[in-house]
Order: structure tokens, then C-alpha cells, then sequence
């Protein structure tokens, strides 16, 4: 499994915490950056890791900013892409069974670490339910049809 991370400044700390806790487990990343404290605006490293994702060159995609709200509104922007933001485990869980999120964004503001890191382990380890969800994230796939030029 590779794992696709990326954060702006504020979701730096939490992002890092996050790149130890995966590797330490044997667990292949690619980060996408940011890499410093420097101020920044979110959306190129939702595009990054999000096109990691899509392109299937990593399995799955971490997303960390202040709340996970802007940098998960851009990753969605992406088709095919679904990023769920998650303060809680259940959430963690039910985005993968149910979604299929393919992106998991948290807030290094929002959650602590410990909390973070049982969510990252979570929505690694559960699979898609598929049946009715299938049709479910279907829909979601004919609004970027729609919209699509
Ligand atoms: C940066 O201050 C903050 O706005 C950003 O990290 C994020 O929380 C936006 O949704």
C-alpha cells in the first residue's frame, strides 16, 4: 500500500506526525508537500496528492490542513476523487465502507493526535462495502459528468 500526504502550514506538524506513524508500520508515502512552515495556500498539495490518487500511482490519499475543510474542498474538486473529512473513528470507518473515500482530510486544529492517528489507522484498514453504496458514489459520479466540459 502507498500512501499520498499532503498539508498546508498548518496541517505541517500533524502531517509529519502522520508520515512517522505509517512508516514506522512499513507502510510506502509519498509526500507532496508542504515542507516547511512558510505560509501557504492549500490547494496545490489537495491537487497533488489527489492526482497521485486518481492516477493510481498511490493507493490512497492524506490530507492535513487547520480545520481538513479547504484542502478536502479542493482534493473534491478532482473527479473521481472522494475526501471525507473525519474528527471521529465511526466517520473514519463508515467513509470507507459506505463512500469509498479514497482521501481521508483532518484538522490539526480540530483533532488531537492520538485521536488522528487511530482515524489514519481506520481508514487504512477498512474496505469498501460495494452493494447499494456502489450505486451510491455512482450518482456522485454522473454530477461530474454533468459538470464536466
Ligand atoms: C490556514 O490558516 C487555514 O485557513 C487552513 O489551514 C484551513 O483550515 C482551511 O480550511
Amino acid at each position: 500500500m502507498k500512501i499520498a500526504l499532503g498539508s498546508d502550514h498548518a496541517g505541517l506538524p500533524l502531517k509529519n506526525e502522520v508520515i512517522k506513524h505509517l512508516e514506522a508500520k512499513g507502510i510506502e508515502i509519498k509526500d507532496c508537500g508542504t515542507y516547511t512552515e512558510q505560509s501557504c495556500d492549500y490547494a496545490g498539495f489537495a491537487l497533488s496528492v489527489a492526482e497521485e490518487v486518481v492516477s493510481k500511482n498511490c493507493d490512497l490519499g492524506i490530507l492535513v490542513c487547520g480545520t481538513g475543510i479547504g484542502i478536502s474542498i479542493a482534493a473534491n474538486k478532482v473527479p473521481g476523487i472522494r475526501a471525507a473529512v473525519c474528527g471521529d473513528t465511526f466517520s473514519a470507518h463508515a467513509c470507507r465502507e459506505h463512500n469509498n473515500a479514497n482521501i481521508l482530510a483532518l484538522g490539526q486544529r480540530v483533532v488531537g493526535l492520538g485521536l488522528a492517528l487511530d482515524i489514519v489507522d481506520i481508514f487504512l484498514n477498512t474496505k469498501f462495502e460495494g452493494g447499494r453504496h456502489q450505486r451510491r458514489i455512482d450518482g456522485i459520479a454522473e454530477i461530474e459528468k454533468k459538470y464536466s466540459k
